[in-house]
């Protein structure tokens, strides 16, 4: 079944403005998992800022996204960059059957499952595992941690709207990624905490992969 997504009003500029600067981190400790001169897909690609931040690295970048607001806000970047190696495909992550498999070699996903409906989420990530042989996941740590920051992160769920913040309980209620990874026949080799421990890099790779 197809789900099409609500823009939220913050996609595109705002979302880069207010979100891109403290998702830094993050990107910084996905691009110490992913070895130059590789392909990877990035789902739910946002303002496609992990991408530009792997565009001097890698041979091929392709991000996914299902909101038009980011999609455009991404795709107009890459033109105004000049990038070649770097392409942003206006889709849902569940519809990727034109991209062959195992045509990259990374497929990332930051801050993004937390946000799908929990239907959506094993069929992304078997579609990421369809695509390629390493898994990267960034989200909210299950359970999180009781501080200052973890409460922060609640409420910026919240505020996200009524349709968000059902998304985001669902996802730590039912286990958040090492859950949903066991359900899959992927072998966790890493786990990265960071953000006062609210927030988690997970790379897992296919157990009959390469
Ligand atoms: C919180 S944002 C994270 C964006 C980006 N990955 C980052 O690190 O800044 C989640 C993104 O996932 C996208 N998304 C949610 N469900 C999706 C789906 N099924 N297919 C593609 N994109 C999706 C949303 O549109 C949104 O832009």
């Amino acid at each position: 079944m197809t789900q099409t997504r609500q823009e939220n009003f913050y996609d595109g500029w705002l979302y880069h403005l207010l979100v891109d600067p403290a998702l830094r981190r993050a990107r910084k400790l996905v691009r110490r998992q992913v070895k130059p001169e590789s392909s990877l897909i990035d789902i739910g690609c946002g303002t496609g800022e992990l991408v530009f931040s792997l565009s001097d690295s890698c041979r091929e970048l392709v991000g996914v996204e299902a909101s038009h607001g980011m999609w455009a806000y991404a795709h107009q970047r890459v033109g105004d960059l000049g990038l070649r190696n770097v392409r942003f495909i206006f889709a849902s992550a569940e519809e990727l059957a034109d991209l062959p498999s195992a045509s990259f070699d990374y497929a990332t996903a930051c801050m993004v499952l937390h946000e799908m409906e929990a239907g959506q989420r094993l069929p992304v990530l078997r579609e990421m595992q369809r695509l390629a042989g390493t898994l990267i996941l960034v989200d909210y740590r299950v359970p999180p941690p009781v501080n200052f920051a973890a409460t922060t992160c609640r409420l910026i769920e919240r505020l996200a709207g009524g349709h968000h913040y059902r998304n985001y309980l669902s996802f730590i209620k039912s286990g958040g990624l090492l859950h949903l990874l066991g359900r899959l026949n992927l072998s966790i080799n890493r786990e990265v905490r960071f953000f006062n421990s609210c927030l988690q890099l997970v790379q897992a790779n296919n157990e009959s992969g390469p």
